[in-house]
């Protein structure tokens, strides 16, 4: 039984607000989940909410401590945006909306104590989910001192979909994020979003509006249980541009023509004319920008979703590991996950395959470690791969795609997967790929997440991450598909939801 089963007992729901409004700080958790379980559900209301929405808006007013104030609020939100297509989701939803001027005076009360900030994070998920109101909504938030981050995100979550000027995507964590990029970059984005077929631009705009409500939720959740968020400057994530070097490697196989191979028929590859053709198939592999395309095209519907990512990757790195590995407080820190790098990442003979590389920001820490030449850096987005070779022109560099890796058999000293494994919508395939090249011996180190034990935070975790697939690994699962690769788990590390595995590949 979950802490939210633990509310479902019959117990009326007015009894579950008394105990909470008179819980002292330290059972103040535990009310509120039993509460919460009354009413709702992983997203959906219970039978009990309709008649419990009364009760709870008037407890807002009432409940003595701020603490428990907001998180009421932080419950009216998750009954306003119930997304149950039922009659009752809907008049729960219509209940709570009804009470928005009361919501707008708290939030407006808000503005000057730093203690606050708990109920003012979970009134600004509250009135977020009412864009009908959106002009009343706003000029309240202009009259507090919210900061572009809060601000922006709120103005965004209550903002109607123009199609003129879709804006999808480059929102999350907080629009303002994007507002530096440069013109170029706009109008790349502006003609990629115009081509986007009506429904799907539709979707991709509910989906970022929920990724945002979900960031607030979390942030919300964290702040009502914990209290503040650690803040603080996060390091630049950007690797500094070598200058000069846009030639492409004297040798398209960067000198790992032992364990290239062609992606789709396995057949090794072939060097002609700048380029790698599969000795196989035929097909010819460019070299583009410096790095060998091995994606077999692969990448090149979601490429221009990415295209930008690498110029905000500093602000929104640090903040999907806030929200998919709750890590609100800063236990992970940029340091530590090189650290962890560094003392778990055991190569064998053969190349050091840095898969998913993204910006190169880790790959770097692996050419340090075991040299430039023994690493290989693979990302499926062609922006990632440009940037990664930007920052790291001696480390050879591949597009390709981890469900289909381009390498032999055998043929990897050692593989390491941060924080990518959750892009994927079924890691297993991509793990078996990595049990089929590694060598016996090697290791391979991989950073993901998995589901919260919390269910209250862990339905703002798995809420959508605008159109990119995050798919949270279960350990024990996670565990059986690198036993079905042929891999043991040598080393496992979950701080918050966060999943750290360093498995060794089993001698057949
Ligand atoms: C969240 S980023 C992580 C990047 C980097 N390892 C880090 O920790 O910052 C996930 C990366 O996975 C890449 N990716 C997604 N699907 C992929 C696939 N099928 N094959 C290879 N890379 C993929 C994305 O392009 C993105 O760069």
């Amino acid at each position: 039984m979950t802490a939210l089963d633990s509310g479902k007992a019959d117990t009326p729901v007015a009894n579950l607000v008394e105990s909470f409004v008179r819980a002292t700080p330290d059972r103040l958790g535990e009310e509120f989940r039993r509460l919460a379980a009354k009413v709702w559900e992983a997203g959906t209301v219970t039978a009990a909410a309709p008649d419990a929405v009364p009760a709870l808006v008037a407890a807002l007013d009432t409940a003595p401590a701020p603490a428990q104030r907001a998180r009421l609020a932080l419950l009216l939100g998750l009954l306003a945006e119930a997304s149950a297509p039922s009659a009752e989701a809907a008049s729960v939803r219509q209940a709570v909306h009804s009470r928005l001027p009361g919501y707008l005076e708290l939030l407006l009360g808000t503005a000057e104590a730093a203690a606050d900030e708990p109920i003012r994070q979970a009134l600004l998920f509250l009135v977020a989910h009412f864009p009908e109101d959106r002009e009343e909504i706003l000029a309240v938030a202009g009259k507090i001192d919210l900061g572009e981050e809060d601000l922006s995100r709120l103005e965004r979550c209550l903002k109607p979909l123009d199609a003129d000027d879709p804006a999808v995507t480059r929102v999350w964590p907080y629009p303002a994020v994007w507002s530096s990029l440069d013109e170029a970059d706009r109008d790349f984005d502006r003609q990629w979003m115009r081509q986007l077929p009506a429904e799907q631009l539709a979707l991709a705009w509910t989906l970022d509006t929920q990724s945002l409500l979900a960031y607030s939720g979390a942030r919300a959740f964290w702040t009502c249980e914990r209290g503040a968020v650690v803040g603080g400057p996060e390091p630049d994530l950007t690797l500094p541009t070598v200058e000069g070097v846009t030639a492409a490697e004297a040798d398209p196989l960067g000198g790992h023509g032992a364990a290239l191979r062609c992606p789709s028929c396995h057949a090794p590859l072939q060097v002609s004319n700048a380029a790698a053709t599969c000795t196989g198939c035929g097909v010819r592999h460019p070299v583009v920008d410096g790095y060998l395309d091995l994606s077999a095209g692969a990448g090149d519907a979601f490429d221009p979703m990415t295209r930008t990512v690498p110029r905000r990757y500093s602000d929104i790195r640090p903040a999907f590991l806030r929200w998919k590995g709750s890590n609100w407080d800063g236990e992970v820190t940029v340091s530590g996950e090189d650290e962890y790098l560094r003392t778990h990442v055991r190569p064998v003979d053969g190349p050091i395959l840095d898969l998913a590389a993204g910006t190169g920001r880790w790959t770097s820490v692996l050419a340090e470690t075991f040299g430039a030449d023994r690493v290989i850096a693979l990302d499926l987005s062609r922006a990632m791969m440009e940037e990664t070779r930007r920052g790291l022109p001696e480390v050879f560099g591949v597009r390709g795609n981890a469900l289909a890796l381009p390498f032999t058999d055998a043929s990897l000293g050692a593989v390491n997967c941060w924080n990518a494994l959750q892009s994927l919508p079924d890691p297993a395939p991509a793990i078996a790929e990595v049990g089929r090249c590694l060598r016996p011996g090697g290791t391979f180190t991989l950073m993901t997440f998995r589901p919260s034990l919390d269910p209250l935070y862990r339905y703002f975790q798995t809420r959508p991450f605008g159109l990119v697939p995050v798919t949270l690994s279960d350990p024990e699962q996670l565990r059986g598909q690198l036993a079905a690769a042929g891999m043991r788990v040598r080393e496992q590390y979950t701080p918050g939801s966060f999943l750290f595995i360093t498995a060794v590949r089993d001698r057949d």
